[in-house]
């Protein structure tokens, strides 16, 4: 940092020439992103109150109010009006505090596993490694959702916890988290689901009649959701959303924090100073949109997604992992390597997400048809341009 500060003026040139490196959702490009443009409308809100601090609620007592809404408001989506929980940095965090309360409600009796789908997103890893606790990972069947037979299997004396994903990261899959919920109440053991993505999708999939499994607090084991307004519910970064069934659920991991300008407060979140400005943004969007706008969104979401995924299908060597369940599509290749095909990809400038096995697109709300018929244009010279490979590499690791 130089000795003395500079013009607003030349701050503003430099920035302008520095973003210039960063890409846009409004050019082509961004296709492999979970989150997108927030509405403008919040953007104004957010910039109005971003001093506010949840960390301090007894300073933000109007904040603290607002906080209280969106939860009821998530949870009267996911089939619980009445659940607990705080708006957090996303996903990560979320099914962080989720996997600490398992563990803290477990903490004296020794047991020290998670048991999770193999499709679990790396979340789950970096709470077992902060925690101590092993990852049990459980494959996965043919329809790409987690075995259940496997998840009994993996059961023993040690688990802390049981994860079902209600949207995965890869695919968008949907486990089957009635049966999980049953072995959950049979065992007597902790369920979170993570749906930090498609729990701003199923609850409007299903409203526009797509026939999709339970998988939120209508289902008695399910003790805890992720939610993420930042995701699929168009909110500012940060907006993740952990809810609990019953505050009883998360009481073993609160801290008290007894110095606060607000008065003393117990929390249970991972940070201490916490954004209001996004949970203020956050209730905005939500009353804002209702229902049918998320419906809308969704609708329209899931109509380009069919169409992309016709197109990508017409592809000589490319093939859909599986029918798309949701704005999300796995695609392969049984001609080309994945790795080649996601390299020259990105030399043409297009962002997509690449897995070990499989390229994936992400149809958010910033997508548009040109952009689909631009990328499929790209693709299809890609692939002619490759030398079919007998049996592509497609196993791969970052
Ligand atoms: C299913 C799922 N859970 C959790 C996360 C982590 O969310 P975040 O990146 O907001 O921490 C993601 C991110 O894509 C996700 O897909």
């Amino acid at each position: 940092m130089q000795m003395n500060g500079c013009s607003a003026e030349k701050i503003l040139k430099k920035l302008g020439k520095i973003m210039g490196a960063d890409m846009s959702y409004e050019e082509p490009g961004i296709l492999g992103s979970m989150c997108t443009s927030p509405l403008e409308f919040a953007n104004q809100i957010f910039a109005t109150y971003l001093h506010k601090n949840l960390g301090d609620p007894g300073l933000w007592l109007g904040t603290w109010a607002i906080e209280r809404d969106v939860i009821k408001m998530l949870g009267n989506l996911l089939n619980d009006p009445n659940c607990s929980g705080y708006l957090v940095t996303g996903g990560t965090e979320a099914n962080l505090i989720a996997m600490k309360a398992a563990r803290d409600t477990a903490r004296f009796d020794g047991r020290s596993e998670i048991v999770v789908p193999e499709s679990a997103h790396a979340s789950f890893d970096k709470a077992a490694d902060l925690m101590r606790l092993k990852v049990i990972k459980v494959p996965l069947n043919e329809e790409y959702t987690v075995d259940i037979e496997g998840v009994e299997e993996a059961i023993s004396k040690r688990t802390v916890a049981i994860v079902g994903i209600a949207g995965s990261t890869s695919l968008g899959t949907i486990d089957n988290v009635e049966k999980l919920s049953e072995i959950a109440l049979d065992h007597g053991i902790y369920l979170h689901v993570d749906a930090a993505f498609g729990g701003f999708v199923i609850p409007f999939m299903k409203r526009m009649g797509y026939e999709l499994p339970k998988f939120d607090f209508e289902l008695p084991g399910v003790l805890s959701i992720t939610v993420d307004p930042h995701k699929m519910g168009l909110g500012p970064i940060p907006s993740g959303g952990i809810l609990f069934r019953s505050e009883q659920n998360i009481v073993k991991s609160f801290y008290n924090i007894p110095y606060l300008a607000g008065g003393k407060f117990k929390q249970a979140t991972i940070v201490g100073t916490r954004s209001g400005a996004s949970v203020i943004a956050t209730w905005a969007i939500m009353k804002f949109l209702g229902i049918m706008g998320y419906i809308d969104i969704v609708r329209k979401c899931m109509k380009l997604t069919n169409y992309f995924a016709d197109s990508l299908r017409e592809i000589e060597g490319i093939k859909l992992v599986r029918e798309p369940v949701m704005n999300i599509i796995g695609f392969t290749s049984n001609k080309f390597s994945n790795y080649k095909i996601d390299k020259e990809l990105r030399r043409k400038r297009w962002a997509i997400g690449c897995f070990p096995d499989m390229l994936r697109v992400v149809v958010m709300p910033h997508i548009q048809k040109s952009h689909v018929d631009k990328f499929i244009h790209d693709l299809k010279k890609i692939t002619a341009s490759l030398i079919p490979e007998e049996t592509p590499k497609d196993k791969y690791y970052l």
